[in-house]
């Protein structure tokens, strides 16, 4: 069908501007009801959702049989007048529709609107991404991106991406996926852009890289991918103090986006409470380790389950585990700040504080409700010697570090810099239980499929 000019081809998204007049709308079908006289087509072409009315004695007798034999996602063009109704349902506007014709007939759609299991949803991603939910989940996905890249580009930071085939560790060599690289050499997918932003910043000042991250980690938790998108700013004379206060100053902007763009997605589509996403404001509550240590045994003290009693066991210079961050955070109604963690759970570019080398420079941010890390950063090693020793220490080879040392050769700066997860940031402003919504296609321990 050409793009007729009596009745142009509009998105659902914008069809307030069409209101009366004769349109052609091309999608699949939702779901249809109807009798022997008017059929109800709702119609999704991938903007929005409308109800196309069809009354039998405004088309042709063909027409109207074809519209009562319509199957779910069968891909269709309609055409037809706009109503301005606010009763109708999705968006305000019907379809009094006078034209259908059918583009490929869908036969025994696998997803019906009947409740499924997880895995069965998980197999059919690429059909289950037509529903309003995902729809819901993965605009806001868009906007989230848009606005992180927004805050950087906006605030003086220098995109500059991180290579992803990489030759050494950043986040610890266990988590590491290893590749073929030519000449009998091994590559390694990245774990985080971060050492080349610490590259980048001391050439641009503040950089940010955004791109997709891997990691080879055996965990099966709601909160773990073996692929996500981490955005990672970098800046140049920038201390552990000041590195908090631009991720606190930068979230709040992140949040306030999306409540401002999808206020009715999260409250419709993902019955998500709003009050907790408005608490979001500066400044953020700040607990060292060791103060974040004492509340967690605090907690641990008055819990009567034993099974988490068990979990939430911790003693200075253990690593937090999700418990005790789901526990920690329910203490609080907006993102916690914790730093200065035990150096040794950090890994070897975290820069030690000079009045207490047991204890490392850095931060991690917290999400309220529950949903635990979503940024970890810190300032890093800017001292040649200390560098080298935990470098030696961490049994690190130098070789493939020497461009990264040389950063402390010449010229070195205090730097810090943070990296936020994407997919985790999705899951707690939508208020979702598991990290595997968040992303088109999540890959996990159990999951390369579809
Ligand atoms: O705390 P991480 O490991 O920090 C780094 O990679 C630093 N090099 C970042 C930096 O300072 N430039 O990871 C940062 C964030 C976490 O807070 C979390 O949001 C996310 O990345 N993340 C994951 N998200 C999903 N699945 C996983 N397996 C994740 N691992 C980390
Ligand atoms: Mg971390």
């Amino acid at each position: 069908m050409t793009n007729d000019r009596a009745s142009p081809w509009v998105r659902i998204s914008d069809i307030a501007t069409h209101a009366g007049q004769q349109v052609t709308l091309k999608g699949w079908l939702y779901n249809k009801r109807g009798s022997g006289k008017l059929q109800f087509l709702q119609l999704r072409d991938g903007s929005g959702f409308i109800q196309c009315v069809m009354s039998k004695q405004d088309v042709p007798e063909d027409i109207f049989n074809l519209a009562s034999g319509l199957t779910q996602e069968s891909s269709i063009i309609i055409t037809g007048k706009v109503h301005k109704d606010d009763r109708a349902p999705f968006c305000g506007h019907e379809i009094h529709a006078t034209g259908l014709e059918l583009v490929s007939a869908s036969h025994e759609y696998p997803i019906s609107k009947k409740e499924h299991g997880d895995a069965f949803l998980m197999d059919h991603r690429h059909l289950w991404l037509r529903s309003r939910r995902q729809h819901a989940i993965l605009r806001i996905r868009a906007t989230i991106i848009r606005a992180i890249r927004d805050y950087f580009d906006n605030n003086g930071f220098l995109l500059v991406d991180s290579p992803i085939f990489t030759p050494n560790a950043c986040e610890g060599t266990t988590t590491l996926f290893e590749v073929p690289w030519f000449n009998n050499e091994k590559a390694y997918l990245s774990q985080s852009g971060q050492l080349y932003q610490e590259a980048t910043a001391m050439a641009f000042g503040k950089t940010y890289c955004f791109g997709p991250t891997f990691r080879a980690e055996k965990s099966k938790t709601r909160r773990h991918l073996n692929e996500f998108w981490m955005v990672e700013p970098e800046v140049a004379f920038f201390e552990l103090e000041d590195d908090i206060a631009l991720a606190e100053d930068f979230l709040c902007h992140v949040v306030e986006r999306v409540l401002n763009q999808h206020e009715k997605d999260l409250s419709e589509h993902l019955e998500r409470d709003l009050t907790a996403l408005k608490n979001v404001t500066k400044p953020f509550p700040r607990l060292s380790y060791d103060e974040a240590v004492k509340m967690i045994q605090e907690i641990q003290s008055t819990v009567t389950d034993t099974e988490l009693k068990e979990q939430l066991q911790i003693d200075w210079g253990m690593d937090f585990g999700a418990p005790h961050e789901t526990e920690l955070t329910k203490r609080f109604d907006k993102p916690l700040v914790v730093y200065n963690f035990p150096a040794q759970v950090k890994a070897f570019y975290m820069k030690k504080d000079p009045s207490n080398p047991k204890v490392a420079r850095c931060m991690d941010i917290l999400a309220p409700e529950g949903y635990g890390e979503i940024i970890g950063g810190g300032q890093r090693e800017d001292n040649l010697d200390l560098l080298l020793k935990e470098i030696a220490h961490e049994g690190l080879d130098t070789k493939d570090l020497e461009w990264f040392l040389d950063l402390r050769r010449y010229g070195s700066v205090p730097h810090a810099g943070f990296g936020l997860g994407v997919e985790r940031t999705v899951a707690w402003i939508c208020g979702l239980h598991h990290v595997r919504e968040t992303i088109p296609f999540a890959r996990t321990l159990d999951r390369l499929h579809p």
